[in-house]
């Protein structure tokens, strides 16, 4: 009878109507790590200290595929004097990267924060400045030529209304600092012809007049024949940020057509600073949103201009924001026992 039922109850025209095949969706593994799901790398800051804890390293190795040096790569740290340099900590961590095939993002070759005492205390004229300046980019990106497959070149030139900063020994020794940054560009391109140069700054996406400067800088860039190939925006957020703008302030950065990293992303919580916070599992969830909105909006862009999402540090544990903010401080996606959080969970949501 059943039979006889299906038969009367098929159309003619469109034959049996058997339930449809379900094609299965992509088989997605449950348990994928952030960098196994991301279509492009996934970086964290990082620094000798922290290599030396084993349940670090393992962390590091096994979510990320990226490393940034978060200090230890800048100027103030290799650039001893005017003929000497001090590599060891520099190669430590470019040894490290090697080692474990992770890839080597250079930061920064040119920050207002990072000059040597003994160079901005010379006050050298602009002949002599740059011509100092070019010797110290050539020698530590030929160094790593290689290895780091990317530099920040130059790191916060721009206010954010999109004026030159005053406090820059750059602002104060040439006329056009801009150009001087673009001749940097180059020089860094000769060093190492492969390597991807950014330009690197906080609330890019956020500041309309420094995103109009950055823009502006770039086609100037583009229109003298200044190497560039991507632009950082630090995504230093704090957890009450407006996304709408950031979303649409990272679109309108990505109009350059250049490569775009997320370059320090941390996510402050403890928006009051206040010494009674509690990291409860509302505020776990919150910020777990919050990454997973920001990982949602870098997928939006063609996926020929994502270069990266960097996290300023693995865990909690050892965050700069511990100092610069408050003790209370959760921003990062493992917290002090390299547990996952919630957060590390709403990231790996936020991937296509
Ligand atoms: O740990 C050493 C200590 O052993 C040593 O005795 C002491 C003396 O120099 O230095 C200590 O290291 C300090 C390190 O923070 C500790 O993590 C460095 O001095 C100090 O310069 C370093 O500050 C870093 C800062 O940049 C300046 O380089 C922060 O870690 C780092 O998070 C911060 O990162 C910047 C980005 O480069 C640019 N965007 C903003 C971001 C936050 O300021």
């Amino acid at each position: 009878m059943l039979l006889l039922t299906i038969l009367l109850s098929c159309d003619k025209e469109e034959g049996p109507t058997a339930p449809p095949i379900e094609t299965p969706e992509e088989e997605v593994p449950a348990d994928l790590t952030i960098k196994e799901k991301a279509k492009f790398n996934i970086g964290s800051a990082t620094t000798t200290a922290a290599l030396k804890e084993p349940a670090y390293t393992s962390t590091l190795k096994k979510h990320f595929n990226q490393v940034t040096a978060e200090y230890e790569m800048k100027m103030a740290h290799i650039w001893s004097s005017s003929t000497s340099y001090s590599w060891d900590k520099a190669d430590e961590l470019v040894n490290f990267a090697k080692e474990n095939n992770l890839e080597m993002h250079g930061h920064t070759l040119l920050w207002y924060k990072s000059f040597p005492g003994w160079f901005t205390s010379a006050n050298y004229d602009s002949v002599s400045f740059e011509n100092k300046v070019k010797t110290y980019i050539t020698a530590v990106v030929s160094r790593y030529k290689g290895t780091a497959i990317s530099w920040d070149v130059a790191n916060e030139i721009f206010n954010d209304n999109g004026s030159l900063r005053v406090d820059d020994a750059v602002y104060v020794t040439f006329k056009d600092p801009v150009a001087f940054y673009g001749r940097c560009f180059q020089y860094a391109r000769d060093a190492d012809p492969a390597a991807k140069l950014f330009y690197n700054d906080y609330r890019i996406a956020l500041s309309g007049g420094k995103r109009y400067a950055v823009k502006q800088m770039v086609e100037r860039f583009k229109r003298e024949g200044f190497p560039i190939d991507g632009i950082g925006d630090q995504f230093h957020t704090l957890v009450s940020s407006g996304l709408a703008s950031m979303k649409s302030g990272l679109k309108d950065l990505a109009t350059t057509g250049l490569l775009i990293h997320i370059s320090e992303l941390d996510i402050r919580v403890n928006v009051n600073k206040s010494d009674n916070y509690v990291f409860s599992t509302s505020e776990q969830q919150k910020q777990a949103d919050f990454y997973k909105a920001i990982v949602e909006m870098f997928e939006e862009l063609p996926q020929a201009q994502k270069f990266a999402i960097t996290t300023w540090g693995v865990t909690d544990k050892n965050t700069w924001l511990s100092d610069w903010w408050h003790p209370k401080e959760y921003p990062l996606l493992f917290d002090k026992n390299f547990q996952k959080k919630k957060a590390y969970d709403g990231f790996l949501e936020g991937l296509n």
